[in-house]
């Protein structure tokens, strides 16, 4: 039989929201309760690299993950490779003698490798490069003629906050009104020249995996939490209108305050979940406590924090003065081999998907 391989390799980095996601409408389409607003970190440092490739001699589809393989039939997996093979189209490569038509693509396997530079689920937002990654390269082999604002509503399928990564810079996530989702995409604000001066610190306070996923977590938030509604409906959609106009005339103060409260909003309606979720550590919030009476002393925001889902502390600085002095802060506080936990910086500019 045939013995061809055709393979695509991309690059996609992680983004750390801003304004943060977090509760579902739909948890199948995976449909947000508000807007969010992330930036898009430089590949360099935090971003997943997979490969993809697709043969005849293929008879399943198979996934790795770090060199592991990994179950394929989950759920948002599948439905990410059904909604790129629904818009696959003819492939030719004649120096290989390859001819695949849109409908072959229908009984074609992939396998995908896919591998990240940073720790897995430990609130570094792994799946939201891996999903991004995963449904821009399946697009690029399968030669699907459709822009990344439609590819990023394929993306939001795999998770949430994937669709974002779609474009490097500061990115938007439009929650959308329809059923279907077809308008729950990410929109691209301003790309990674805009605001060229911002520096990424990232203090990796624990590489363990978190140990409340983001799925259970929003859904325990969304049925449990009496601030959540207030959060989504009142506070989040005057922020987002705030929050744009800060990121367009680069006022670094506001976008200061409104990153740091809307972290600690997000980590308060956690709180208020019942169970509880606790995802920030006493290291987290000593971190906090760092930086706050930084900004204080210094009379204006010279550095912003915001954390995931998860201890990891993500901390954006105004330029690169800042983040040297509060690299040194940091180091003072949690001297390498402390007593804390606390054990390595990963520094960057934002950039893009390259
Ligand atoms: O898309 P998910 O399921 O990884 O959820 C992401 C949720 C947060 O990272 C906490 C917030 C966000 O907007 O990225």
């Amino acid at each position: 039989s045939e013995k061809w391989v055709l393979m695509v390799t991309a690059q996609t980095p992680t983004n750390i929201a801003v304004i943060k996601y977090w509760g579902k409408r739909d948890e199948n389409l995976i449909l947000a309760i508000n807007d969010s607003i992330s930036v898009t970190l430089d590949p360099a440092h935090l971003c997943t690299t997979t490969t993809v490739a697709v043969s005849p001699s293929f008879n399943q589809d198979r996934m790795w993950l770090n060199g592991k393989e990994i179950s394929f039939a989950g759920g948002r997996y599948q439905n990410c490779l059904r909604e790129i093979r629904a818009r696959a189209s003819d492939v030719e490569d004649e120096k290989k003698g390859i001819k695949i038509t849109k409908n072959d693509w229908q009984n074609l396997h992939v396998h995908v490798a896919s591998y990240n530079n940073f720790p897995t689920a430990a609130g570094l937002a792994s799946s939201a490069a891996g999903f991004a990654c995963l449904v821009f390269s399946l697009a690029k082999l399968m030669n699907v003629q459709e822009d990344n604002g439609r590819l990023s509503a394929i993306a939001r399928q795999g998770s949430g906050s994937a669709c974002r990564s779609l474009y490097g810079g500061f990115v938007k996530w439009v929650m959308g009104k329809e059923e279907n989702g077809s308008d729950s995409i990410a929109i691209p604000l301003v790309d990674e020249k805009h605001w060229d001066e911002l520096v990424i610190i990232i203090a990796v306070v624990s590489s363990r995996q978190k140990e409340t996923s983001s799925t259970s977590g929003m859904r325990e938030t969304v049925e449990t939490s009496a601030l959540i509604e207030h959060r989504a409906k009142e506070v989040v959609p005057k922020r987002i209108i705030q929050m744009e106009e800060a990121i367009q005339n680069r006022d670094f103060p506001t976008f200061a305050q409104l990153t740091c409260a809307d972290s600690n909003q997000f980590h308060a309606v956690c709180m208020d979940t019942s169970p509880p979720i606790f995802y920030m550590n006493d290291t987290s919030h000593r971190v906090i406590g760092c930086v706050e009476k930084w900004n204080r002393s210094e009379g204006t925001p010279q550095v912003a924090y915001t954390f995931d889902a998860g201890p990891n502390a993500v901390m954006i600085a105004r330029n690169r003065k800042a983040a040297t002095l509060m690299l040194q802060r940091l180091l003072f506080h949690f001297p390498p081999n402390s007593d804390t936990d606390l054990n390595s910086y990963v520094i960057g500019d934002k950039s893009i998907l390259k």
